[in-house]
């Protein structure tokens, strides 16, 4: 029994709720950057977790080709999507994660977003400056929402 996490971070923010996701698990837990392991084997896991950030409404296009390619895989296994993102909308999922995928999924989650300002490019300055100010109302990545996530999962009660 071991458990996947797959995921893409321009920033570091998903990284960080990677990290908090891992404390947390029982048993083992392999950490996928999708950016080192492209197409990592997934056959052996018993739990999935995948997880990316929403950059002018999209996921990493790297999350979106995995989930295509596993989707025989990921759609008999149990697996759990979280997303980083500022807006909390659910079509974020719709909008980006495979239609079966999200049928069978046990769970979605979007944990919250940060915002690593000294790590950006000038166009993202640029483009932060034109995000409306209630959309950035709710900062912070939530660590209830990590919970919980991780029990409605149900992996502890499988080991
Ligand atoms: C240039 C830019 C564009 C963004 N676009 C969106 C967006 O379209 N929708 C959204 O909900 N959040 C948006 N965000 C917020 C990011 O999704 C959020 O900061 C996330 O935590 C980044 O995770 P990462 O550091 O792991 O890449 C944007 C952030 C930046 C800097």
């Amino acid at each position: 029994m071991k458990t996947a996490i797959i995921y893409a971070s321009k920033h570091g923010s998903v990284e960080r709720c990677v990290i908090l996701l891992k404390e947390r698990l029982l048993g083992e837990v392999d950490l996928l950057n999708i950016h080192e392991h492209s197409n990592p084997d997934i056959q052996d896991y018993s739990d999935i977790i995948i997880g990316g950030s929403i950059y002018m409404g999209k996921i990493q296009k790297e999350i979106i080709e995995f989930c295509n390619k596993n989707l025989d895989i990921l759609t008999n296994t149990n697996v759990g999507l979280f997303i980083s993102s500022a807006l909390m909308d659910a079509d974020e999922f719709k909008k980006n994660f495979p239609a079966k995928l999200l049928e069978t999924c046990r769970v979605q989650e979007n944990f919250g977003y940060e915002l690593y300002i000294h790590d950006f490019s000038f166009i993202e300055k640029i483009t932060l400056k034109f995000i409306p100010k209630e959309y950035l109302n709710n900062y912070g990545i939530k660590i209830n929402k990590i919970e919980k996530f991780i029990n409605d999962m149900n992996i502890n009660k499988t080991r």
